[in-house]
């Protein structure tokens, strides 16, 4: 049985460093951390909510230094997403934490590229970058470096907005929106993963994003699902990280069906998967097994992800083409286009 084609369309690079990577990167570069051993750093994985898992997220960090290090880490997560099934990963990076560290964007995204670059020969994967502004620092920064990544002809495609959520509204961020826009930038933003279904209306109208990352919130707000139906707007549901930020209880309560029935533009997505328990391949494995979805469900799924994917017409027809094969292999009904 062939694995089912993957898209992966939500994920942080800073999110894929696994405990022994940190801590190797660690004291080759001299940098001291709060935790004694792999084994310790490991008993730090209980989150309670965004803000407990984003401080320990921002803590790890601090061992890339080195050009070297953004491409290992970056490498290491192709790899690894190879082996999960995934065809086509769009990733993100948040570049002002490792700026506002003395880190030059060049160290940044140069290192990043180095393994981008040598993806799809590697490891067959074609791939999307995409610089993540963080919201909680000043919107006046995220133009500026907004500002330097057009001026220098950065090889990025687009851009987002992620970290602390409650009380950093996407209307801050209009006026950067408006220049990555202008510039032909892809836009997509994190919001109503905490945050309440306004942010994600003001997503849309304000900041035109043409995906919305989580979107949970949303399901709160009828005639936003009803827009979001109608006009198709994708969403990218990382279920793992749901769990274990606590933003639903427990995955056998997870509203994915209920998108699925209500016509939304779903998809599967891992977040930061070093931290909450596994890659693409985990989730997809976790909703099968705990809400009882079917392979008809995966399928809509997997295809959701290769049409919400910043990628030509060709690509897309390849991937659908992968699913097609994946489904005949399966025996079941495929899909009537
Ligand atoms: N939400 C918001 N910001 C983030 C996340 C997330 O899940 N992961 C990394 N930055
Ligand atoms: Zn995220």
């Amino acid at each position: 049985m062939t694995t089912l084609p993957l898209v992966e369309l939500h994920l942080h690079l800073e999110g894929t460093l696994e405990p022994d990577f940190i801590m190797r990167t660690a004291a080759k570069n001299g940098v001291s951390l709060p935790w004694e051993s792999v084994e310790d750093l490991r008993s730090r994985y209980e989150f309670t909510d965004l803000q407990s898992f984003l401080d320990l997220y921002y803590t790890n960090l601090e061992v890339l230094r080195e050009r070297e290090d953004f491409r290992d880490m970056t490498d290491a997560y192709l790899r690894r997403a190879q082996q999960a099934g995934v065809r086509h990963a769009e990733v993100s990076v948040d570049v002002q934490v490792h700026t506002a560290r003395g880190i030059p964007v060049e160290v940044v995204l140069g290192g990043i590229r180095d393994a981008l670059d040598e993806s799809e020969a590697r490891y067959g994967i074609s791939t999307v970058l995409l610089v993540a502004f963080v919201r909680n620092h000043p919107p006046e920064e995220a133009q500026e470096l907004l500002d330097h990544l057009l001026r220098t002809g950065a090889r990025i495609d687009g851009i987002g907005l992620d970290s602390t959520e409650v009380g950093y509204p996407p209307r801050l961020f209009a006026g950067v929106y408006e220049t990555a826009r202008r510039a032909g930038l892809r836009l997509v933003a994190h919001a109503g993963e905490e945050g309440p279904p306004e942010y994600v209306v003001e997503a849309l109208d304000l900041l035109h994003v043409e995906r919305v990352d989580h979107g949970n919130r949303s399901l709160e707000d009828d005639a936003l699902v009803d827009r979001m139906v109608r006009e198709r707007i994708p969403l990218t549901v990382c279920p793992l990280s749901n769990v274990r930020l606590r933003v639903v209880d427990r995955m056998a309560l997870h509203p994915l069906p209920g998108m699925l029935a209500r016509g939304l533009r779903v998809s599967v997505h891992s977040d930061d998967p070093a931290y909450f328990g596994g890659y693409i391949d985990a989730n997809v494995d976790s909703i099968r097994e705990e809400l009882a979805l079917t392979d008809d469900q995966l399928e809509t799924l997997a295809r959701n992800a290769v049409d919400s994917a910043f990628i030509t017409d060709d690509r897309r027809r390849v991937l659908h083409a992968e699913i097609d094969e994946w489904a005949a292999q399966r025996g079941g009904p495929q899909s009537a286009n």
